[in-house]
């Protein structure tokens, strides 16, 4: 019998520990691809979404035509987000990315939200950005901002709060990749001041360090969400 090297558990567990924690997008796929279908008999849920019979699938599993079509800007923010993800696109179940399509009117922002679940790389297709975001508390919430012109990138790591508004004096048009198939929005201002039911303005109060009145005014606004 051939003898074999014994690792001690703690550092097996510990090696596994740290590959869990570096994945940074979605889980690895174990197949070519997992086509989404909706179960709605299953009670079962799935960490994604169930896969299609993969001799099922077909080219229409993998495209989508909704990117050619300019998004609406002529609402509160002068910005629209039109999303290319797994609800649009069911052969990216399980594959770790997904688009987005930003249009921009003159002076339109894309207001300060996170994505929980994904890293963002942004390009500009027309027009001229400034872009930002903003570090944790740990790193003292530095900005870090830039103007983007057409062609130029920017990063947005995932979780931190980040915006784009467009200061150029034509619309602007940007197209974003995102490091998750879900990888989700949170708009900070509908979120904070127009949630479901609304947070206790004492809550708040507190929190933005203004009085309750303030807080009122702004939960009676109405919160336009962009995408
Ligand atoms: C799943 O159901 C939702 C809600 O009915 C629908 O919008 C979506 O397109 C469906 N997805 C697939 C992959 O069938
Ligand atoms: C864009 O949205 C505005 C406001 O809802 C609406 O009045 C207008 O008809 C829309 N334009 C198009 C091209 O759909």
């Amino acid at each position: 019998m051939m003898k074999g090297v014994h690792f001690p558990l703690s550092i097996v567990a510990t090696l596994a520990l740290a590959t869990f924690l570096v994945s940074a997008s979605d889980p690895s796929p174990l197949q070519d691809f997992c086509v989404a279908i909706n179960n709605t008999e299953s009670a079962v849920f799935v960490n994604g979404k169930f896969c299609k019979d993969p001799k099922l699938a077909t080219a229409n599993d993998f495209f989508f035509s909704g990117l050619r079509i300019p998004g609406n800007t002529s609402n509160p923010v002068g910005s629209f987000v039109t999303p290319a993800n797994v609800e649009q696109i069911a052969g990216l179940n399980t594959l770790g990315i997904s688009l987005a399509r930003i249009d921009f009117a003159p002076n339109g922002l894309n207001p300060p939200h996170t994505h929980p679940r994904g890293t963002e790389f942004l390009i500009v297709l027309e027009g001229t950005l400034y872009v930002g975001f903003v570090t944790s508390n740990g790193d003292n919430n530095r900005l870090f901002t830039k103007v983007l012109n057409k062609g130029d990138v920017f990063v947005f790591p995932v979780g931190l709060i980040h915006f784009q508004l467009n200061v150029g004096h034509v619309n602007a048009l940007a197209v974003a990749g995102l490091s998750s198939q879900n990888p989700g929005v949170i708009t900070i201002a509908k979120a904070v001041f127009g949630s479901n039911p609304s947070i206790n303005p004492d809550v708040l109060a507190k929190a933005f360090q203004v009085d309750d009145k303030e807080v009122e005014y702004l939960q009676k606004q109405f919160w336009y969400n962009n995408n």
